[in-house]
């Protein structure tokens, strides 16, 4: 699972219609991928991504290796890539990779003769977060089609953003782009969507509050400038709080992958709009739907 452009709109229903079957295995466990290892590689930091992987994986009844500081493992006496995903498929069966290089998932790929999950590849694509954050409107509004949806933040850097705009593309969406100028979609990008759905660009959150139906708020990708000093012409530059939700709509859902730094006033917590936290726990059940797809066939 390379990029969320390899799935049909009838391959995501189908992958929520299974997630929607793990909620009573979340609960309990199973063992039906027992004797199944998944090798977790993360070239970069994570939190909700590795270990969200790792408990579907144990839910599932199968092991889990794997590293999250590739500094003490051989990466750091130089090995490279393809090398080290070589080695790792003779103890797994499934590779979940991050690493900070575009492309460096379907390298992993071409190496290797077991399924490689992308958990983020560069600025390029995050697709397994983009399976549920559409999985999280479907469970939380019951449909994804004749929907408003808003993104707001880093649409430059952010893979997440990516792979959900893509992914929306298989759905009767309005989307609402929200950001200051320099984080904007990437206009080749923008094309390509535009050629799907229907966009707004709007650099201002007030302008478009009052219409959406979600607001997925991103993270600005410091760690992706080039220049810092470009950063510190954005930092800061939106945040959503109480009062710019005073003229949303009262089901408008919030949304973010997560961490969060300062785009979100905590205060938001306590709203019936905020989601983020109900995100975490779709993804365990969407990654426990692909996982069981993957390997069992
Ligand atoms: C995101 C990522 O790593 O791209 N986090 C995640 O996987 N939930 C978003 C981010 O880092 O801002």
């Amino acid at each position: 699972m390379i990029s969320i452009r390899d799935f049909s709109r009838e391959e995501l229903e189908y992958i929520f219609d299974v997630a929607d079957e793990m909620e009573s295995i979340y609960r309990s466990g199973t063992d039906v991928l027992r004797g199944k290892i998944l090798a977790s590689l993360f070239f970069e930091p994570s939190t909700r991504t590795r270990l969200s992987f790792e408990t579907a994986m144990i839910k599932l009844g199968g092991g889990v290796v794997g590293f999250a500081e590739p500094d003490i493992s051989s990466v750091k006496k130089g090995e490279n890539l393809a090398d080290t995903v070589r080695v790792v498929e003779s103890y797994a069966d499934v590779i979940v990779l991050r690493h900070p290089l575009e492309g460096a998932a379907r390298l992993a790929a071409e190496y290797v003769n077991i399924p490689v999950i992308n958990a983020g590849s560069g600025a390029e694509e995050h697709p397994t977060q983009a399976l549920l954050d559409i999985y999280t409107i479907r469970r939380e509004l019951g449909r994804v089609d004749s929907l408003n949806i808003g993104i707001l933040g880093d649409l430059r850097y952010g893979r997440t953003v990516h792979s959900l705009c893509i992914g929306l593309t298989n759905y009767d969406v309005k989307l609402f782009l929200i950001s200051p100028e320099l984080l904007r979609l990437r206009r080749e990008f923008l094309e390509e969507v535009k050629k799907k759905v229907e966009v707004v660009e709007t650099d201002r959150l007030e302008r478009v509050i009052d219409k959406l139906d979600v607001l997925y708020v991103t993270r600005i990708q410091k760690e992706r400038f080039a220049d810092l000093a470009e950063y510190e012409k954005v930092r800061g530059a939106y945040r959503v709080d109480l009062d710019i939700l005073q003229r949303a709509k009262e089901s408008l859902i919030v949304m973010h992958p997560l961490p969060r730094v300062e785009e979100i006033d905590p205060e938001v917590d306590y709203t019936p709009h905020a989601r983020y936290f109900d995100q975490v726990r779709y993804g365990v059940l969407v990654r426990m739907s692909l996982l069981k797809l993957i390997l069992s066939g």
